[in-house]
């Protein structure tokens, strides 16, 4: 399957089976490449409500009439304003048509732009072509990272930008406790206050773990 990192916490994953999108922050993004209307997601999945992770749900949503997966108090938000949805929550898994998806816990806050309760912040973890790829979400450094690493994880997305969520030293921590064959790096160097280096992540996280990870700009792909 294609991998394509649409910049900050948002990802791409397609094959000739599906197209999920995670985390669509493009409008308003002002360092990604790809245009939200560019994007056709057969489901749309969010580990939290915050701006910088659903600025583009909205629209891509009514425009595709793909349903939103997420939290029961996000789903409810979206469905409120006509959009499809399938509620889930915390440590809750589902078997979709594209495979098995569990929501994990994350250690972070969730509320709409508006002000709207956004539930509890999630991580996610997709078991997709046999493969299994974790999707941190925005969260904390916390040792139940290790439980769901026991699963066996193939690529895991780790916000290191800090400030917001952890930050690389703590990444790196989160790398050996949940031992993923790779790493992308994510929820970096969209603004001033999460600046941090990707490429020395990435010399830190080859060097000192078994993960081989993986530097993608904003509107890059790698198969995986
Ligand atoms: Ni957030
Ligand atoms: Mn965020």
């Amino acid at each position: 399957m294609q991998l394509r990192y649409l910049g900050h916490s948002g990802v791409e994953l397609t094959s000739p089976g599906f197209n999920l999108v995670i985390d669509p922050f493009l409008t308003g993004n002002p360092v990604t490449t790809v245009g939200a209307e560019t994007l056709a997601p057969q489901h749309i999945i969010l580990t939290h409500a915050h701006g910088d992770h659903s600025s583009d749900v909205e629209p891509v949503a009514k425009r595709t009439g793909a349903p939103v997966i997420s939290n029961a108090e996000i789903v409810g938000y979206y469905e409120a304003k006509g959009l499809k949805g399938h509620p889930m929550n915390t440590g809750g898994s589902y078997i979709f048509p594209f495979g098995k998806l569990t929501f994990t816990p994350a250690w972070h806050s969730s509320s709409f732009p508006d002000g709207s309760y956004g539930g509890n912040p999630m991580g996610v973890v997709l078991e997709l072509e046999n493969k299994r790829i974790y999707h941190l979400g925005d969260t904390a450094l916390f040792s139940d990272l290790a439980l769901i690493g026991k699963k066996g994880i193939d690529l895991a997305l780790v916000p290191i930008g800090d400030n917001f969520t952890m930050g690389p030293e703590d990444a790196l921590e989160a790398v050996k406790l949940t031992q993923p064959k790779q790493v992308i790096p994510i929820h970096y160097n969209t603004f001033g206050l999460i600046k941090q280096d990707g490429q020395a992540f990435k010399r830190r996280v080859d060097s000192q773990t078994s993960a081989k990870c993986i530097v993608l700009e904003p509107g890059e792909s790698v198969e995986i």
